[in-house]
């Protein structure tokens, strides 16, 4: 119901053979839904959540080649006509009726930019995911989980325990909020404000955007009195020192996708992964058995079933031939993360989980954290809380099974991205 009340929902069948992301078909099998436009070619036509002309990267190999071709922007403005047509970001500030002060943060993210200023911002900010910070982490991930799941019975109805709101959120919104340096107090408030934001209804919330913003803003006034050694400090500290290496702007809207992109998506891994492996006992069975799978498990979890199907909108900056399609200058293309990770070409069996699958060491072997210059900065954070939160689950609870039937577990109904609205649980 949310679907068809969305105001976005009056472009699907506007363009007969043009597939709208919106289409419920697309919405509830996507592996079958773009698995089929997949088969129909590597580069297919069809429309964008805004109605938006896009062309969608079907397949594994070309869409790794589009991630990685510096031909495709990430900003509109960089590629002529692109910059004048109506964008997702204009669409958003009409919908959700928003003062045309609040562009420059919805556009301004380090996704929407391109070299040099996405080089510079990547660059600052990298420094806190290095490898090294990320495995010195490890540790207190552990401990935050532990402490979460020994909570989790008291969350039971009728021995019941619903997994997202009492642990796959509460893990990953802990990390990321710790790193970054926001008050415990404020993390109720963004697991809203994410929630509301990834809605297929955002004029039903105007006001989101614009508290998050506001509530950035307060709270990088309050840490420049008393800085720490967290990433908000360290943002401020290079913004005060020089504005021209991170303007304001730029410190507000990384605190935003920081904040944001480091646990919806996490937890929704988290979610999705101990799903299917309770759906699939003999590979549950495995990992038991052999816990030194569980970083090649993460890995064909999120091949199998990672959370985000697809890319931001990229944008042409020149005419481009690929798979047999003029792709025009200015036209937008989006690489579908869910098909090219099902992409018989590439993957023997695809629909088959293989925990196996991936071969031995630290190198993936999927598309579902992108690839290219904006390939996630946070995948290998994600994929250790991954990592720890299944390794633990399993330790506190190895009898842990779904308290409901698979083919009763419900899902948001979201274009592009794969989530349960909950995940029922018997503990033991
Ligand atoms: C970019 C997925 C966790 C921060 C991306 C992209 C994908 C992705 C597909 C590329 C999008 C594109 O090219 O259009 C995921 C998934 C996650 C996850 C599936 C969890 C399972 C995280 C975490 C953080 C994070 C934990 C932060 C700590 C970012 C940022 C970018 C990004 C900042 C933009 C990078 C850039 O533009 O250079 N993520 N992500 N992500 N992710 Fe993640």
């Amino acid at each position: 119901t949310e679907l068809s009340d969305s105001p976005f929902s009056e472009f699907v069948g506007k363009h007969p053979g043009e597939p709208n992301v919106m289409e419920p078909g697309l919405i509830s099998d996507p592996f079958a839904g773009y698995g089929a436009l997949r088969e129909q070619g590597p580069v297919v036509r069809g429309r964008f959540v805004d109605d938006t002309p896009v062309w969608f990267i079907t397949r594994f190999e070309e869409a790794r080649e589009v991630l990685r071709d510096q031909r495709f922007a990430n900003s509109p403005a960089h590629s002529a006509g692109g910059g004048n047509a109506d964008t997702p970001v204009d669409r958003l500030l009409e919908i959700m009726g928003l003062p045309e002060h609040y562009r420059v943060y919805l556009s301004g993210t380090i996704l929407n930019m391109d070299a040099p200023d996405h080089t510079r911002i990547r660059r600052l900010v990298s420094r806190a995911f290095t490898a090294r910070k990320i495995t010195d982490l490890r540790p207190r991930v552990a401990d935050i989980a532990d402490d979460v799941l020994r909570r989790l019975p008291e969350h039971a109805v009728d021995g019941v325990v619903d997994l997202i709101p009492h642990f796959a959120y509460p893990l990953p919104i802990t990390v990321i909020c710790e790193l970054v340096g926001i008050p415990e107090a404020d993390r109720p408030k963004w697991r809203e404000w994410g929630t509301h934001l990834v809605s297929t209804r955002p004029e039903l919330h105007p006001e989101t955007f614009p508290e998050m913003i506001d509530h950035i803003h307060a709270l990088i006034r309050e840490r420049r009195a008393a800085l720490t050694d967290d990433l908000l400090s360290e943002l401020i500290r290079v913004h005060d020192d020089d504005g021209s290496r991170l303007s304001d702007v730029e410190m507000v809207t990384l605190v935003l996708t920081l904040v944001l992109a480091g646990h919806e998506t996490t937890a929704h891994l988290i979610t999705n992964g101990v799903a299917a492996l309770l759906t699939h006992p003999d590979q549950l069975q495995l990992l038991k058995s052999e816990p030194e799978l569980l970083p090649r498990a993460v890995h064909e979890l999120m091949r199998w079933c990672g959370p985000v199907h697809l890319t931001q909108l990229r944008y042409a900056t020149e005419d481009v031939e690929l798979g047999g399609v003029r792709i025009k200058k200015g036209e937008a293309v989006t690489p579908v993360l869910v098909s090219a990770n099902h992409d018989p070409r590439h993957f023997a069996d695809p629909a088959r989980l293989d925990l196996t699958r991936q071969p031995a060491g630290r190198a993936e072997n999927h598309v579902g954290f992108g690839h290219g210059m904006h390939y996630c900065l946070g995948a290998s954070l994600a994929r250790q809380e991954a990592e720890v939160a299944f390794g633990k689950l399993l330790a506190h609870y190895p009898d842990v099974s779904l308290a409901v039937a698979p083919e009763d577990l419900r899902r948001v109904p979201l274009p592009g991205s794969w989530r349960l609205a909950s995940l029922p649980l018997r503990l033991s």
